[in-house]
């Protein structure tokens, strides 16, 4: 079983580079299908979400040339509009392909995108939200099929934030006739970058970082070149690496200016931490302190994918706290492994209390997931001995390389295949 192992106990020391948005890049990839020619999307994450997003666009036939970090898209033959139901099966975010696809080409197919261990995560927003811009949806047992002579622009109000409604309205509406307004959108910085990627491609998209979009339809979108922010989930990963372990770190390309409820949150637990233009400096040298109540919430809010990261750090700071999840219904299912591990967490429905414990023994641990499973690695980089986490390829679905980042850094962490032992 693919797994990771680290030998913990050492302070973080070093610094590293934040590899580009996973989900800044994965709307964009969606988005590059409403450009009749080529673009080239730089500093794109080399990670198996991507992988599989390119496989399902490529199949689709689109045509994609990866050089490293960058890709070229040529979507002009873009053609098929069924989309294999093994990808979508296996990427949740294949879902943001749809408002893309009906806007090229009036007509898709595709199976429902799985829910996940975090949640059941329904698209009932997405389908009700391009149903009022004229789309007719056939539900079937597996999937359902999307049709529509031509999109009309209309006006949206989402009764809660949702990111990827809101991604797919606004792919769904800048090709549409006419205008559309989207009430209540997703403030989150991945929307901010995808209206300006959409707007450098000639798009009219105004509002963006606002919870009001105002999106006039155009004729076509030209051919653009963009280039990926860094991913402020990422860098708030390894942020709270530090919390965890202690130590001195340098985040290169970390955007801090995405990053302010996080970094409010690390001080409040007392680490020390310096923003500029470069990247996040941070230093953890006393132990950490329990932070005010935290709770997670929507942009600019504390981020969701940050929480089981914080809820490790504080199994290991002085005092008890408390954490809340209000996004997602069962993100909490890092708390038995670190119970393994010797972390004093009660918890109740969307709710942990946490007693801080001195020390986090090492521990065979299951990754059930993307965020929890980088958490996990975390909590044993901080603990004492040897951990192994199964399951890897849930963290490699958003980190590249978290085994060299973390030596980067001073751990001992490395890729590895486990076997039960029967003995
Ligand atoms: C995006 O997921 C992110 N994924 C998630 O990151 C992130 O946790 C989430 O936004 C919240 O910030 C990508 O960008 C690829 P939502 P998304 O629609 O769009 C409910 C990671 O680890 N809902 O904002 O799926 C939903 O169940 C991932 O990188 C409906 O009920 O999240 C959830 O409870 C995990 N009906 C809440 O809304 C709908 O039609 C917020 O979901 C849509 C959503």
């Amino acid at each position: 079983m693919n797994a990771i192992q680290i030998y913990g106990g050492n302070c973080l020391e070093g610094q590293i580079k934040i590899q580009g948005s996973k989900n800044a890049a994965l709307p964009i990839l969606a988005a590059a299908l409403l450009i009749n020619g080529i673009c080239e999307i730089e500093n794109c994450p080399d990670i198996s979400d991507v992988y599989h997003m390119i496989r399902l666009m490529e199949s689709l036939c689109c045509t994609i040339d990866r050089n490293g970090h960058t890709l070229k898209i040529n979507a002009r033959q873009l053609a098929s509009h069924i989309m294999p139901s093994d990808s979508v099966g296996v990427m949740r975010s294949s879902i943001t392909l749809l408002g893309a696809l009906l806007a090229r080409t009036g007509n898709v197919s595709m199976q429902y995108p799985g829910g996940c261990v975090i949640g059941q995560r329904p698209i009932d927003l997405h389908l009700q939200g391009l149903r009022r811009m004229g789309v007719v949806i056939e539900e079937r047992e597996d999937g359902f099929g999307a049709y529509a002579e031509k999109l009309v622009g209309t006006v949206h109000k989402l009764p809660f934030v949702s990111v990827g409604a809101t991604e797919n309205l606004i792919l769904a509406a800048v090709l549409a006739q006419g205008e559309t307004v989207i009430e209540n959108a997703a403030r989150e910085p991945e929307i901010y970058v995808l209206c300006d990627f959409l707007n450098q491609a000639g798009a009219r998209i105004k509002g963006a970082g606002t919870s009001r979009l105002v999106i006039e339809g155009v004729k076509a979108l030209h051919e653009v070149s963009y280039r990926i922010p860094a991913d402020r989930i990422v860098a708030g990963t390894y942020l709270s690496a530090c919390l965890c372990s202690g130590g001195e770190v340098f985040l290169q390309e970390a955007p801090c200016t995405q990053m302010g409820a996080v970094i409010m949150a690390a001080s409040a637990m007392g680490a020390e931490a310096y923003e500029s233009r470069e990247g996040l400096h941070v230093i953890c040298r006393k132990r950490r302190k329990m932070p005010p109540k935290l709770w997670t919430d929507s942009y600019p809010g504390f981020p969701t994918d940050l929480q089981s990261a914080f809820l490790t750090a504080m199994t290991l700071a002085e005092g008890t706290g408390m954490l809340e999840e209000t996004i997602f219904e069962n993100r909490f299912r890092i708390v038995p492994e670190l119970q393994k591990m010797g972390a004093k967490i009660t918890y109740r429905k969307n709710m942990v209390m946490v007693e801080g414990v001195t020390c986090l023994h090492g521990s065979l641990l299951k990754a059930e997931e993307l965020r929890g499973g980088a958490a996990l690695v975390l909590a044993g980089a901080a603990a004492e001995g040897a951990t192994t986490v199964l399951n890897r390829h849930f963290i490699e679905r958003g980190y590249e390389d978290i085994c060299k980042d973390l030596r980067m850094l001073g751990i001992k962490c490395e890729k590895t295949n486990w076997e039960e032992r029967n003995d």
